[in-house]
């Protein structure tokens, strides 16, 4: 294994899209940021130096980072922010990730410019579990919006009212040809005939799922949220904010230009703007333009599109993965409950009477203002509360038609404490509580086996009866459908506070979050968190 260094310096450019220049939050001048390339097993350390003008963090997302929370990055999870004019350096501990992953900002809406790709390439001696990609290319679905990404947020939660929908999205900083700006770039892939290409997707995007296709080329799915599953063929492919898709690319047809495209998913009654973006597939030495009658996606609420694809996804179990590793018994289940909210708003620069809230069992997450790793770590009391509930606080049809219904959601940071090594059983259940729904939810310090999904209510003595603990999915993130359910599966044996939240930025920001403390093992060794590394950024009044 190897060590890299990487220097991110991070500061405000001026970029113009839709006709329109705006300065923005980014890594080395560019958007996306620099793609960080390493091996399997390697270790990477990233100095931060924030040249802006307020403070942030950088998550390494994907990464599970063993027994090293103090480099994961959730902004007052697991460290303060960097502060203008300071530098920290993270260190990321590479384990059997293998694939496409991504870094992002994790401080308020700051991810939207400050990201970008992480690949981990096989290790020396190993290779791929599929024919050998002559190149790969990366591609970044991207929100646009013509206002700043901190104002946008700050000004939404200081009001009570809901941040807007994007402007625009891009392929990797390009937004293409549909949104009538001339000036507007368009993302080029150019391919050799009769050679195959592995697309490293990422989902980077604030808000919404997407269905992405390439006209007349079929994708093949090798690989998702760095874990290799069963390679399958489709037409088109839907990817959730926070998941990677590592899909292979044959440039097989006759040779010429063809669109890609893509336009978001929702199952919600918040619907997203329904724009459709564009890139192009060129082959080398090929004439004309390519024709836009041709893209074929699904339409924006197809459910059945949705989730015909994401049931295609199964592990690999080969050689080069990891052992499964997949819980048979569980130690603990804990059933969570999704919910969006309106509560009254007091604060006096609320414009309505409610503001918006989001909710895990009816607790709406409270960011606090000194770390909980630190808050744990040194017993510094007052910081958080250990009893974040594990059951909903009553159970009823989290799936009939609630819309607009409201439940006394609270506001607290409160955690789960996990034993050291417990097999545990997450059941996420999306309820229609507000605009009801689905929603991609991560963890962070963990990729997970996603064992069983459905729609409508959990039922805890025939859905288990389903699960797939044969070749279940070891993901990152995991969508769960609206008005349904999904579980996951995972031995806590990463110590430390890790982050589990909604990945679409709006809800998660209104509270749609909660933390995992695993504690320390007493044998071996590998069981216990280390301490700090030095240089860690100090918290505001400590
Ligand atoms: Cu990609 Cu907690 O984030
Ligand atoms: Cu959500």
């Amino acid at each position: 294994a190897d060590d890299h260094y990487y220097d991110f310096f991070v500061r405000e450019s001026n970029f113009t899209k839709l006709c329109n220049t705006k300065s923005m939050l980014v890594v080395n001048d560019s958007f996306p940021g620099p793609e960080i390339r390493v091996h399997r097993g390697d270790i990477v350390y990233v100095n931060v130096h924030n040249q802006g003008t307020y403070g942030f963090t950088i998550h390494w997302h994907g990464v599970k980072q063993p027994r090293n929370p103090w480099s994961d990055g959730p902004e007052f999870i697991t460290q303060c922010p960097i502060q203008p004019g300071t530098n920290f350096t993270y260190k990321v501990i590479l384990s059997d990730e293998i694939g496409t992953l991504w870094w992002h900002a994790h401080s308020d809406w700051t991810r939207g410019s400050v990201q970008g790709a992480f690949i981990i390439e096989p290790a020396q001696n190993e290779s791929y579990p599929f024919p050998k990609p002559d190149a790969d290319q990366t591609i970044i679905l991207q929100s646009w919006y013509n206002r700043d990404f901190l104002e946008i947020i700050t000004t939404a939660l200081s009001t009570g009212q809901s941040p807007p929908n994007a402007d625009a999205y891009a392929f990797s900083g390009n937004l293409g040809d549909t949104y009538g700006c001339p000036n507007d770039t368009i993302f080029r892939l150019q391919v050799d005939y009769q050679k195959m290409y592995l697309l490293r997707i990422i989902n980077a995007a604030m808000n919404e799922p997407k269905f992405f296709s390439i006209t007349n080329h079929s994708l093949t799915v090798v690989a998702q949220d760095a874990s290799y599953v069963k390679r399958f063929t489709s037409d088109y492919i839907l990817i959730s904010p926070g998941q990677t898709m590592d899909v292979l690319l044959f440039a097989n047809q006759n040779m010429g230009q063809y669109y890609m495209a893509m336009r978001p998913f929702s199952d919600s009654a918040a619907t997203p703007s329904n724009f459709i973006t564009t890139g192009i597939l060129q082959y080398t030495n090929s004439v004309g333009v390519p024709n836009n009658n041709t893209i074929t996606l699904p339409l924006m609420n197809d459910t059945s599109a949705a989730y015909n694809f994401t049931a295609k996804i199964k592990n690999i179990n080969i050689k080069q993965n990891p052992p499964l590793d997949v819980p048979r018994r569980i130690d603990r289940r804990i059933y969570i409950t999704i919910a969006t909210n309106a509560v009254p708003c007091t604060e006096s620069t609320c414009v309505g009477p409610r503001k918006f809230l989001a909710s895990l069992n009816n607790v709406s997450f409270d960011f606090p203002t000194t770390d909980i790793l630190q808050a744990y770590y040194n017993r510094i009391d007052g910081v958080f509360t250990r009893d974040f509930p594990q059951n909903p606080p009553v159970f009823f049809d989290f799936t009939g038609n609630l819309t607009g219904v409201n439940t006394n959601t609270t506001e607290g940071t409160r955690a789960v404490v996990l034993n050291y090594g417990e097999a545990v059983e997450i059941v996420l259940q999306a309820t229609q509580l507000g605009a009801g729904g689905n929603h991609p939810i991560h963890l962070h310090g963990f990729s997970f086996y996603w064992v069983g999904s459905g729609s409508g209510n959990f039922n805890n003595v025939t859905d288990p009866r389903s699960y797939n603990l044969v070749d279940p999915p070891l993901i990152n993130t995991v969508q769960v459908r609206g008005r349904g359910w999904a579980a996951i599966r995972f031995f806590a044996r990463n110590p430390g506070v890790w982050f589990m939240h909604c990945h679409f930025e709006r809800h998660s920001s209104w509270g749609m979050d909660t933390v995992f403390i695993v504690k320390n093992g007493t044998t071996p060794k590998t069981s216990i968190l280390p301490p700090p590394a030095s240089g860690m950024p100090r918290c505001p009044g400590t």
